[in-house]
This record gives structure tokens, sequence and C-alpha cells, in this order.
């Protein structure tokens, strides 16, 4: 079993890939965690689908329409959710758990939630009317190099960089920087949080914490002008996915714990409140 940090370590955003099939073997071994029944922290259940592009016809695969930004990717994992109170929290937090596992076979992806024509793909996928489409992601091997475009998308997005901890995670309140010393056997939870894509890789998660106490408060710091895309807030499925990682990290390292929605502290005026965890017992 590969560590779950190295597998966060190891996965980043590939826009181009090799044109070549997948081995049969990974690709069972991946259909069958992309069909298994998915259920997220808060109870929300999504759906996912493996769509594989030789199964189209040319012209519907043209369709599909990633525009330009994703080469040569012969297959697409594509979710959807019902709206619900925290659906897309817990779609980005099943998702992420799958764009793990295809990083921990070796498979590279890219989470893609606004250059995608959803009507070509929500056909594929067999969406309802009553369900949503909030991102699609390629499957695929890595090609040896990068497109232009995708070296210029990784320039504009600034992909490469992560806020620092003191701008992410804080002790008691939103104005003291929690130093990693203070976070004891949760450092390492918290820093595979830091290290998650994001939309535009914002990175819009803030936590308030009391490490002694084995607290953590998950917080939105929303962008402005990014409130929501096709009826989904990506920065939530951001939240989603933080939430995915530190999950992950905590239950690898036995640190036991419940995620809940609590009475949020009164005060943080700029974030919006959306999960806690805490130790058991505690
Ligand atoms: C919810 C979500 C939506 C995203 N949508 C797109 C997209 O539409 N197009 C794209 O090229 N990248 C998209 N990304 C990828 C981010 O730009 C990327 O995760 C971020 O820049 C960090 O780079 P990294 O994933 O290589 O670490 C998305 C990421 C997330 C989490």
């Amino acid at each position: 079993m590969t560590p779950v940090s190295d597998i966060i370590r190891r996965r980043f955003s590939c826009r181009s890939y090799e044109n070549k099939p997948l081995d049969d073997n990974l690709l069972r071994t991946f259909r069958q965690a992309v069909e298994a029944s998915a259920r997220g922290l808060f109870g929300n259940t999504p759906r996912f689908v493996l769509l594989e592009m030789d199964e189209l016809p040319r012209d519907a695969w043209k369709k599909l329409g990633t525009y330009g930004v994703i080469q040569n990717a012969r297959l697409y994992i594509a979710g959807m959710i019902r709206p619900a109170p925290m659906a897309t929290v817990d779609y980005g937090y099943c998702k992420e758990k799958l764009i793990l596992k295809a990083t921990e076979l070796g498979l590279s992806t890219c989470w893609l939630g606004g250059t995608f024509a959803i009507s070509a793909f929500g056909r594929a996928a067999g969406m309802r009317r009553d369900e949503l489409m909030p991102t699609v992601s390629p499957v695929g091997y890595a090609a040896g190099r990068r497109s232009l475009t995708e070296r210029l998308l990784r320039g504009f997005a600034g992909s490469d960089h992560r806020l620092p901890w003191p701008e992410l995670f804080f002790r008691g309140n939103a104005a003291t920087p929690l130093p990693v010393e203070a976070a004891g056997p949760y450092a390492e939870a918290l820093e595979n949080v830091r290290l998650g894509p994001s939309a535009s890789n914002k990175q819009p998660w803030r936590i308030i914490c009391d490490p002694k106490q084995g607290a953590f408060s998950f917080y939105l710091s929303r962008s402005a002008g990014y409130r929501h895309l096709r009826d989904v807030s990506l920065q939530e499925i951001d939240m989603g996915i933080a939430l995915c990682h530190f999950d992950l990290t905590v239950r690898e390292l036995g640190l036991a714990g419940i995620w809940r929605q609590e009475e949020p502290p009164a005060g943080i005026k700029s974030w919006e409140y959306v999960a806690g965890w805490r130790a058991e017992g505690k």
C-alpha cells in the first residue's frame, strides 16, 4: 500500500496524454473503483461513470469539446449529483478518492469544471433530469511532454504554488496562525490539505483548530466573482477535496475522529463554515 501522502504528492493536473489505450487489467481495476457505490461524509451518494471515447462515434467525441485543453484522452470519469445540502462537498470528497486511486495505479487525471461541453457528456453518461454534472476528468498515461496550452495554463493558474501555512491554518481564531510545530500529529493531514488541487488554484480552504483537543473547523473563503458555474460551486468541490485529504490522512495515521456540522463560532464574517472534525472521545 502506497502511503496517501505519497499519492497526494504524485498527483498533478495532466492535460496532455499518451495516445494509447489503458492496460486491460488496469482498466478493469479502475472501472470497479469508479462504479462502486459512493457515499460522502454527509450522506450524499454521487454516482460516477467511466466513458470510453472509443465507444462513441468520432463526431460525438469531437462535441465533447474540452476546448483544446485536453489532448489525447480516451477515457473520462463523469460524475453526477442530485442537488441537496452538502451534495457538492460530498461530490468533491468522493471524486477525489477516485482521482487518488487513479494516481496510485500510475494514471494521470485532471479535474475539469469549466472547460467541457456538458450536454454531450451528460448524454454519454446517461445523466438524469434531476442530476447535475459538476465536473469530468480525463484519465490516462501522461504524455512525455506538456503541450504549450498546458504550460501556459499552469502558468496562469500558478499551479505549482500553494499558499503558506500562516495563510491557511489558524489556532483558536481567524487571526492567529498555527505554527507547524503546534499541529502535533495532525501536521501531515494539514499539509495534505494544503497540497490539494482547487479550481483555478484559488485554495479557498481555511482551518481554525485546537490540535490539543483534536478539533478542526473547516471554512470556505470564497473568491469574489467565482460563485457558481453551471449551478454548482466549484469552491464547494474544493472543500470536499480538502476534507478528503484530511480524512484519508488521519485514518491512515490511526487518528480516529468524526465529522459533523456544528454551530460555527460567531465573528468570522468573510468565511463560510463548512464542517468540523473532532477526535473521538474529545
Ligand atoms: C473543482 C476543480 C475544477 C477545475 N477545473 C479546471 C478546468 O476547467 N480546466 C483546467 O484546465 N483545470 C481545472 N482544474 C485544475 C486546477 O487548475 C489545478 O488543480 C490547480 O491549478 C493546481 O494544479 P495541480 O492540480 O497540478 O496541482 C480544476 C480543479 C478543480 C479542483
